[in-house]
């Protein structure tokens, strides 16, 4: 054995010299680059540790399933996952959303939802039920007695998501259903700042209807399941329900009628509509606890502009985005709403100029009115002037 060792050693002197050498420089370069280096060399090697871990882990993985399968299960490399075609074909499918052209069509996934997942067993076994309304709440901790209350009015039917403005999440915890619950926690954003940022639509695709509504409200006599029968049987693609009478009322619109289910049209003080179907008489609710369509709200929420976090203007804009507007906007009378008016996020504002932090609040809101007015009727007026140029 001895001899047999020696001789298979010296019988390749070269390629063990070679070896020793390889590695004594291996070694020294290591060494150097350690010494000038020592942190970034550091996370170096942890980095490609761990990286190789990942792919060691992911290939076991496919070759554990027994010699009899393991013929069908190929390795996960490759364009396309098709090892024969890979680099024959080209895929370019001009149908496909924006920016994803090289995908075949099968494997698109262009929408997603907010359904909560488990990390283990079969993925077509997670969901025990499929949420089929979505009901985003913007709140601070100091309204989480309200908030409990009016979750409760929401079924299971709805994934229930809550916007924190004041950075407190965890402690919502002492409600049961916060830990089904979706937290987004950004400071000091108001509810249109979210609901552009977090409920595009293709985001909230599988939701038959969205609520986006603030903290402040009363529901005691309010049931979501019930709402929400009204709202299909009346045809509401944008709809809120009526406010009690006499508080926090801005609109005769708003305002609950006693002896209906649902009402689309009012009267308001003399002159101040210009046209019986059009805001404030008809095509029109406010933004406080508006509830949208899925195809509405694939409208509404383009129209919310980044800048405009107040999103006033917005409820006399929103019959853009349905038609006839005074039959599928509406108000619900049956289900209905108290407006508590606490003034929870103008106290988020900020003291200027002698001027209370509410005050520069309510400033902002005014001049974001004027602005998405402006904005809107220039909007409208290019797109008619470009109509016009090329049609004559
Ligand atoms: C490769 O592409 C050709 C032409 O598109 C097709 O006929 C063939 O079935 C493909 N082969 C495999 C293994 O998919
Ligand atoms: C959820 O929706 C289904 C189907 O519309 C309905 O039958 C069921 O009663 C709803 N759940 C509750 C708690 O209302
Ligand atoms: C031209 O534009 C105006 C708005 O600026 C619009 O009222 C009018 O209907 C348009 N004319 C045609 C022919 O499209």
């Amino acid at each position: 054995m001895g001899i047999l060792t020696r001789s298979t050693v010296c019988r390749k002197p070269n390629e063990s010299m070679r070896l020793i050498v390889t590695t004594f420089v291996g070694i020294v370069f290591g060494f150097l680059v350690g010494v000038s280096f020592p942190t970034l060399s550091l996370t170096k090697l942890n980095l490609s540790n761990s990286l190789l871990t990942t792919i060691d882990f992911a290939y076991t993985d496919y070759k554990k399933p027994g010699p009899s399968s393991s013929a069908q299960v190929s390795p996960p490399i490759g364009n396309n996952g098709n090892s024969v075609n890979a680099t024959s074909e080209k895929i370019w499918v001009p149908s496909n959303p924006r920016g994803a052209e090289r995908l075949p069509p099968g494997i698109v996934r262009a929408e997603t939802d907010l359904y909560l997942r488990r990390l283990w067993g079969k993925p077509s076994e997670d969901l025990t039920s499929t949420p089929k309304y979505l009901v985003a709440f913007t709140v601070g901790y100091d309204q989480r007695q309200n908030i409990d209350a009016a979750v409760k009015k929401f079924s299971g039917n709805f994934t229930i998501l809550l916007f924190h403005y004041d950075g407190k999440t965890t402690e919502w915890d002492e409600f049961e259903w916060s830990k089904q619950a979706i937290h987004v926690s950004v400071r000091r954003q108001t509810k249109w700042w979210y609901a552009k940022r977090f409920l595009h639509p293709d985001i909230v695709a599988p939701y038959d209807y969205i609520f986006i509504w603030d903290e402040d409200l009363g529901v005691e006599h309010f049931d979501a399941e019930e709402y929400i029968k009204l709202v299909r049987k009346h045809g509401l693609e944008i709809s809120q329900p009526g406010l009690e009478p006499n508080r926090g009322l801005t609109w005769q619109m708003t305002k609950r009628r006693g002896d209906r289910e649902v009402h689309k049209e009012t009267q308001e003080k003399p002159g101040w509509c210009n046209h019986p179907h059009l805001p404030p008489c008809a095509a029109f609710v406010e933004i406080m606890a508006p509830v949208f369509s899925r195809d509405a709200w694939r409208c509404v929420w383009y129209m919310i502009q980044n800048d405009l976090v107040h999103g006033w203007g917005l409820d006399f804009a929103l019959r853009k985005c349905v038609e006839p507007a005074h039959e599928k906007i509406g108000v619900v009378d049956s289900q209905w709403i108290v407006h508590r008016s606490v003034p929870s996020l103008g106290n988020q504002g900020e003291a200027q100029q002698g001027k209370a932090p509410w005050q520069g609040v309510r400033d902002r809101c005014k001049k974001e009115w004027t602005i998405f007015q402006t904005r809107f009727s220039r909007a409208e007026r290019d797109y008619f002037k470009a109509i016009n140029s090329t049609s004559h």
